[in-house]
């Protein structure tokens, strides 16, 4: 069985030596590229790059051809592997590409963004995005590892810290209390928030979190889909915000987490009140932006091709009580409207 210490590399070089990794070929964040020139010349095996400008607009088909066609290029074969040195959107296509590419190369994933070291660079979901579907085309993909390096956390903005800490509230109200307790002391802003504000230990939790459901349900049909809460909403609301690059993908999700709850609390699994002190806690942090009726009416029809809805309904995981989850729910056109209301009432 694969555990979470079997994935995780402690030592690069060592790791490389060992699978005799004679060739990588380095799908790499530009900007990373830039930052963190020192990493890619003490790079432990002979390689190449292929560097991305990266953003959620460009986390589409026709990149994932160009990246097929360099590896074409370079003679890539199926014995080099490839390695994902950058966020979740660089790990998301990099890893499509190597699912496809040959029918299939061994993936090493190196995070550089906080949110892809808690979430991205774990689970072997690979994907882009089409007609402004999220992650509507992608595979799964079990051959993957993960060597994680604090430091590249050195350059991240605050922003992006903060993304991830929407990711964090998702792993505290699906399987951690505490963890929900422990966020409470996080400052209310993102411009006052830096790294040694989030002690590694959380890094761990929501990883162990990430790796108990993912090991359960792989390929998520089942218990899996709890880590999917706040995703569904979430997705919507970061797929219209796409193109004006206002939202990270952590605040879409914080947001989506605040909506569900409404949905959750409904359906009566929750209480409202619990749903009210959820939005209480996460919206002063992660304001919404302003929500047409026409916006709304845009977000649920993202919805209605969102990839976990079954039989031609929407389904999405619901909170139950701060630190637990259901996974597989169905909602109704009335509730997902109302929901995205609750976001923008005071109270
Ligand atoms: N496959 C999964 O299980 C999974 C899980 C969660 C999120 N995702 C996906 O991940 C994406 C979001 O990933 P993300 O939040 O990591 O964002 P990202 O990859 O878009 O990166 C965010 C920004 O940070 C910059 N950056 C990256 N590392 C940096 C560093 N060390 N220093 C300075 N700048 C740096 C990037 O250039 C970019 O501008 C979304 O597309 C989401 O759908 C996938």
């Amino acid at each position: 069985m694969i555990t979470h210490n079997d994935l995780l590399v402690n030592d690069l070089e060592q790791f490389l030596t060992e699978n005799q990794v004679r060739r990588a070929v380095i799908i790499a964040d530009r900007e990373v590229c830039q930052l963190h020139g020192n990493f890619f010349r003490s790079f432990p095996c002979n390689y190449c790059t292929y560097p991305l400008k990266v953003s959620e607009t460009k986390k589409n088909w026709q990149e994932i051809e160009k990246i097929m066609k360099f590896m074409l290029r370079e003679k890539i074969t199926t014995d080099t592997w490839l390695v994902n040195v950058g966020g979740g959107v660089i790990c998301d296509m990099g890893s499509l590409s190597a699912t496809l590419y040959k029918r299939g190369m061994h993936v090493l994933n190196i995070p550089t963004t906080l949110l892809s070291m808690i979430d991205a660079a774990w689970g072997g979901k690979t994907g882009v995005n089409m007609s402004k579907v999220k992650n509507a085309i992608g595979t799964y993909n079990n051959d993957y590892h993960v060597f994680i390096d604090i430091s590249f956390l050195k350059t991240l903005p605050a922003k992006e810290l903060w993304s991830a800490v929407g990711e964090m509230f998702k792993y505290a109200l699906i399987a951690d209390k505490n963890l929900w307790k422990k966020l409470g002391t996080l400052p209310t802003s993102e411009k006052m928030i830096n790294m040694e504000m989030i002690p590694y230990d959380w890094i761990q939790t929501c990883i162990e979190i990430k790796q108990h459901f993912v090991l359960q349900d792989f390929r998520d049909t089942g218990i899996r889909r709890v880590l999917n809460a706040g995703h569904t909403l979430g997705h919507a609301i970061e797929s219209l915000c796409a193109n004006k690059n206002i939202l990270t993908h952590g605040h879409a999700v914080a947001l989506g987490l605040i909506a569900e709850a409404y949905i959750s609390a409904k359906q009566r699994f929750l209480p409202m009140n619990t749903a009210k002190e959820i939005k209480s806690k996460i919206l002063p942090l992660f304001p919404a932006p302003r929500l047409s009726s026409r916006d709304k009416t845009i977000m649920y029809h993202l919805i209605e091709n969102d990839k976990k809805n079954n039989h031609g309904k929407i389904c999405l995981p619901l909170i139950q009580e701060i630190g637990k989850c259901s996974p597989l729910q169905y909602t109704l056109r009335e509730e997902i409207l109302e929901a995205f209301s609750f976001l923008e009432e005071s109270g």
